[in-house]
């Protein structure tokens, strides 16, 4: 009988696997817009360092927890602490909640990717505008589930073959094809003419606010939560996916350098991935007389409003480079959700291993794909919020749609409150140590006071201050 744990066929693959899923939706609609929103290279640099000392330092200490226990998010709590073995729960309630509507974009996606590869295979004269297009995408919710469907059912054909087979050789392929499409989008991007306009948006400090992008500069508290809270989305922190994938990585591997290299990529990816649309919206709003403080730069809309507008404008080849462009982000998003799932999948088959069993992956990938899919058909019904199925009050903030409400309970609540109460644990019931003692068998260089450092004080409190700048921004 096997008995021996999957895992990762190589060290390259493994890191494919990670930036796959570090690599995602928030790089390329959260990243940029709050980028250029927040002050251009300042928030870059805001960014960089919380992802320095406290985004590396979680990323480290969750692979090490991972590896070291050779579980899953819920294993490893439970193996590893007493008091704070409730931290297992919010990651495995968070795969749920995030791909409850990223299922959702992700069938978007899957429908713009359709619709442009017939626009370039057919031609068509008058094409509907982006807005046109995604208003009666909104308002049709059976073509939101179905697509939802389809999006969760390559998933778990990917996730039902296993660590190797199905998520390495997935990202093995997914990312670097991602990376070319990139950078095939950015020098399109940039030769637009007006493409400059946008690059200022993005790196020129308060030039988004100076040139009517934004309305008003936001507050340093609002810049460092929007950050925090960026660069642990971002990295696939505190959701339990880092902590299963290292749970399948083998001894001998560098974790510290591997750490590393995920937290540059991803960030590296983010910032590429505005020089690849802010540029184009903003030319493209330039070209068609829109004034710069209606041209939509951020969320839902700037992917599937402002970006098919660039494309539609660009005639047949537009067509093409639309088809790219889904495919990418459908690459990036398929490579975050199969993480996410392999959160849930992970923990069951754990489970199944403690009693003796060996668990049965397929039937447990098609069990929490289902579960998952529950919840994206409430986001795909509500449709941004614009179809009124639910009451969702008319003022602005956090919960005007289901998108909204499940991104506050992940993003917002479990996340930030999980790292914190990751870290303290860390930092003070099982001691730094512990983690190092991990680290340290495929890395020699030095780490451990700056480790200590980072994960007893620094990371709780800029957690703290992201949870509060969180909070703040709900309540105004
Ligand atoms: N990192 C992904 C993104 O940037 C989201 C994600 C979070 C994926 C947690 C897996 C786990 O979109
Ligand atoms: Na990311």
């Amino acid at each position: 009988m096997e008995t021996k744990r999957a895992s990762w066929a190589s060290n390259l693959g493994f890191l494919m696997a990670a930036i796959g899923s570090a690599v995602g939706l928030g790089n390329i609609w959260g990243f940029p817009y709050k980028m250029g929103k927040s002050g251009g290279f300042a928030y870059l640099a805001v960014y960089a360092l919380l992802a320095i000392f406290v985004g590396f330092i979680v990323m480290a200490s969750e692979l090490a927890m991972g590896r070291k226990t050779g579980q899953g998010a819920m294993g490893t709590y439970h193996a590893l602490t007493k008091k704070f073995r409730w931290i297992g729960w919010l990651a495995l309630f968070s795969p749920f909640a995030v791909m409850g509507f990223y299922a959702v974009l992700g069938g978007y996606c899957i429908e713009y990717m359709a619709l442009n590869l017939s626009n370039f295979a057919f031609g068509s004269e008058s094409l509907a505008t982006g807005g046109e297009l995604f208003a009666a995408m909104l308002s049709n919710p059976a073509g939101a589930v179905l697509f939802a469907a389809l999006f969760l059912a390559l998933c778990y054909l990917i996730n039902r073959s296993g660590i190797s087979g199905g998520i390495e050789k997935f990202n093995n392929v997914g990312m670097p094809t991602l990376f070319v499409m990139l950078v095939v989008i950015i020098i399109r991007s940039l030769t637009l003419p007006g493409a400059m306009e946008g690059l200022k948006f993005m790196f020129v400090p308060g030039y988004a606010v100076e040139a009517g992008f934004v309305a008003e500069t936001p507050s340093l508290l609002s810049v460092f939560a929007s950050a925090g809270g960026q660069m642990f989305f971002s990295l696939s922190l505190a959701m339990g996916a880092m902590i299963t994938y290292g749970s399948y990585l083998n001894q001998k591997e560098d974790l510290v350098k591997n750490s590393a290299i995920i937290v540059f990529a991803d960030t590296l990816v983010a910032t590429m991935a505005g020089i690849a649309v802010i540029p184009a919206a903003v030319a493209n709003g330039i070209a068609s007389g829109t004034p710069l403080d209606q041209i939509k730069l951020g969320g839902p809309n700037l992917l599937f409003v402002t970006l098919q507008d660039v494309f539609r404008a660009m005639g047949t080849a537009g067509a093409l480079f639309g088809v790219i462009f889904y495919l990418l982000v459908l690459i990036a998003a398929i490579s975050s959700a199969i993480a996410l799932i392999e959160v849930d999948i992970t923990y069951f088959l754990d489970r199944a291993e403690q009693k003796g069993r060996k668990g049965n992956r397929p039937k447990v990938a098609f069990l929490v794909c289902l579960a998952i899919f529950a919840v994206s058909v409430l986001v795909g019904i509500d449709g941004l919020g614009t179809t009124g199925v639910f009451p969702w009050p008319a003022t602005a903030g956090w919960n005007d749609s289901m998108l909204d409400f499940v991104d506050m309970l992940s993003e917002g609540l479990a996340m930030p409150i999980g790292a914190l109460m990751m870290s303290i644990m860390v930092g003070w019931e099982i001691r730094p140590q512990t983690v190092l003692d991990e680290l340290h068998i495929g890395y020699t260089g030095r780490i451990d006071t700056f480790y200590r450092i980072c994960i007893k004080y620094i990371t709780p409190i800029g957690m703290l201050l992201v949870l509060a700048g969180q909070v703040n921004d709900f309540f105004s």
